[in-house]
């Protein structure tokens, strides 16, 4: 591990909300555990709602950011999607169902230890487990090489859903660079990520540290990461790293086009989509 304290619990949480926004493969990796933890977070965050200056649902955010991702690798014809810090996420066994598609999840040995048990529940999932277009590789995104996974001339999708807003903007950047060199590799193609610099969240009022000390609490101490950046900055650094071009991505503005869930529940999130030419 890279950091203080264990982000597990963290995929239990998304891996819930992606169960209870009804999205495919979602019910092969839901359980008893993770309905607790999705319950008990979202019932300290009503708490504190009443607290907080324009509140809005944690829930609707992940499930818009979660779509918007499906939507880009979908969009972008790829063939190969390298997921990094996939944790519990049920978009590598729903985008299997394609047999052309190749697709690698990357996460800490214990939680794909622990995707590996959910899914060996029941017939569908082992189904799922047994797909030679779905690999699941137990590395550290932050320290250890990937280029191995990638196979050149085929263009690829990057993701990393949730993961750059536990990392310090040094490793964000490292992260950038390592994408650009894995995408040249491929011959082109996207890292996608999510991430609200801190400036354009509201302050944290009562909501945000309730979510705070909920998450110190499950992770032994790790929390999320706050610096001054602009999202033009992050643009910048973008193309620092080498990428052509970056879109910036709010559910609000694709609602209605990429079929978003919710698409009139306000939310906020931000995609980036940085691009490598082929
Ligand atoms: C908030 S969860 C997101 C999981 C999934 N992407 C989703 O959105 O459902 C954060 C994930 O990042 C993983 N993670 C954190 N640091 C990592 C690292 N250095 N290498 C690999 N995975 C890491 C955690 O194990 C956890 O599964």
């Amino acid at each position: 591990m890279t950091a203080r304290g264990d982000l597990s619990v963290t995929a239990l949480y998304t891996c819930e909300t992606w169960g209870w926004g009804n999205l495919d493969g979602a019910e092969l990796l839901v359980s008893p555990e993770g309905r607790r933890v999705f319950d008990a977070t979202n019932a300290v965050l009503a708490l504190a709602r009443p607290f907080q200056r324009d509140a809005r649902s944690l829930k609707h955010a992940l499930l818009h950011r979660h779509v918007i991702l499906d939507h880009l690798v979908r969009a972008s014809g790829a063939r190969r999607v390298l997921e990094l810090a996939a944790g519990l996420s049920r978009r590598g066994a729903a985008f299997t169902v394609d047999p052309d598609l190749i697709y690698t999840e990357v996460d800490l040995a214990p939680v794909l230890a622990r995707k590996r048990a959910l899914l060996s529940r029941t017939d569908a999932g082992r189904r799922v487990l047994a797909r030679e277009n779905l690999r699941l590789v137990d590395r550290d995104v932050v320290t250890e090489p990937l280029g191995d996974l990638v196979e050149p001339g085929e263009p690829l999708v990057i993701l990393a859903e949730g993961l750059l807003v536990y990392l310090v903007p040094d490793a964000q950047r490292a992260l950038f660079r390592a994408a650009r060199a894995l995408l040249a590799r491929a011959g082109g193609g996207t890292l996608a990520f999510d991430l609200v610099p801190a400036c354009e969240a509201p302050p944290p009022g009562a909501a945000g540290r309730a979510l705070g000390w909920m998450m110190r609490r499950f992770t032994g101490g790790r929390t999320f990461e706050h610096d001054a950046r602009t999202r033009d900055d992050l643009v910048a650094e973008l193309h620092s790293a080498g990428f052509d071009r970056v879109e910036t991505i709010e559910p609000a503005a694709v609602a209605a086009h990429w079929d978003l869930p919710f698409p009139d529940t306000p939310t906020r999130q931000l995609v980036f989509a940085a691009h490598v030419s082929t």
